[in-house]
């Protein structure tokens, strides 16, 4: 990537590794700059060792399943796989976990909610994904950034506030994003339709999960290079091979850059 400029993340490196066999050149983050790619600018941070992908999208589309799904092959395939998950998937996320969601905290300022989110993020990337990223490892999460600017930004129509919020997002994440991010797009009426019981932000409006929806959408469509969008109406099977078909590139071309 010309231009990149390549920010030490601290710590031992070790690169992609699937069935035992270690690539000998560890490498570090690479700044993306928008110079870098064209036509679709895309800043942040990219893990230069590892892979990260995530699933995004509506509540009831089916994120869980895929994650499990693409970790099962993943680990049939050799690599090794980290699934894990926001908010919660800490000591510290699940406290944030149990507040943000249960139907008894009642009303959150937008920004507290926005925050407790943005704080379990912090805790996440220090504590699961950098760490299983800088060792090599495919990491699976579902749900990540763009959750907070679908559901605290667009959700909670927060306005002109969405930029502050993303600033913090990315701030609390050391800017690091997915390889690929695939949005599993459902509309609410469909997803909700799936789900037994209701946690505090499924039992928001049709028009709030409209939002967020619509905001998945469009930050899809700002970096098709590094989203999938998928109908998740199709079957699991089909889903999982669409998703497969993006994600067996990156680990080809993951494994070569750890050359
Ligand atoms: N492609 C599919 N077709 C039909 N049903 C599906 C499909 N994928 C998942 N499901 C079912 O829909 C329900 C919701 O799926 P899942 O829990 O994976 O979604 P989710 O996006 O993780 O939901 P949440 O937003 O609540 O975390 C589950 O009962 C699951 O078995
Ligand atoms: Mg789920």
């Amino acid at each position: 990537m010309s231009g990149a400029v390549v920010t030490p993340s601290g710590g031992a490196v070790k690169p992609l590794t699937r069935g035992g066999e270690v690539s000998p050149r560890p490498r570090r983050f690479t700044c993306v700059t928008s110079a870098d790619r064209d036509p679709a600018p895309a800043p942040g941070l990219r893990a230069a060792t590892g892979v990260f992908v995530c699933f995004e999208g509506g509540d009831g589309g089916g994120k869980s399943t895929q994650s499990r799904l693409l970790v099962e092959r993943l680990e049939r395939e050799g690599y090794d796989a980290v699934p894990t998950f926001e908010p919660g998937d800490t000591p510290v996320g699940r406290e944030l976990r149990r507040i943000v969601l249960d139907p008894a905290t009642g009303h959150l300022a937008a920004r507290t909610e926005a925050l407790l989110y943005v704080a379990d993020k912090a805790e996440h990337v220090a504590e699961v994904v950098r760490p299983a990223l800088d060792r090599g490892a495919v990491v699976v999460t579902d749900r990540y950034v763009d959750s907070t600017l679908a559901y605290q930004g667009a959700g909670r129509a927060l306005g002109d506030a969405v930029a502050g919020l993303e600033h913090v997002a990315r701030w609390a994440t050391g800017d690091l994003r997915p390889h690929l991010t695939v949005v599993l797009d459902v509309r609410p009426g469909a997803g909700l339709a799936r789900l037994t019981g209701r946690d505090r932000i499924e039992a928001e409006s049709v028009e709030f999960h409209e939002r967020v929806r619509a905001e998945f959408l469009a930050l899809a469509a700002a970096d098709p290079a590094h989203y999938l969008v998928v109908d998740a109406t199709g079957t699991r099977e089909e889903i999982a091979e669409a998703v497969w078909a993006r994600v067996a590139p990156l680990l080809v071309q993951a494994r070569q850059e750890a050359r």
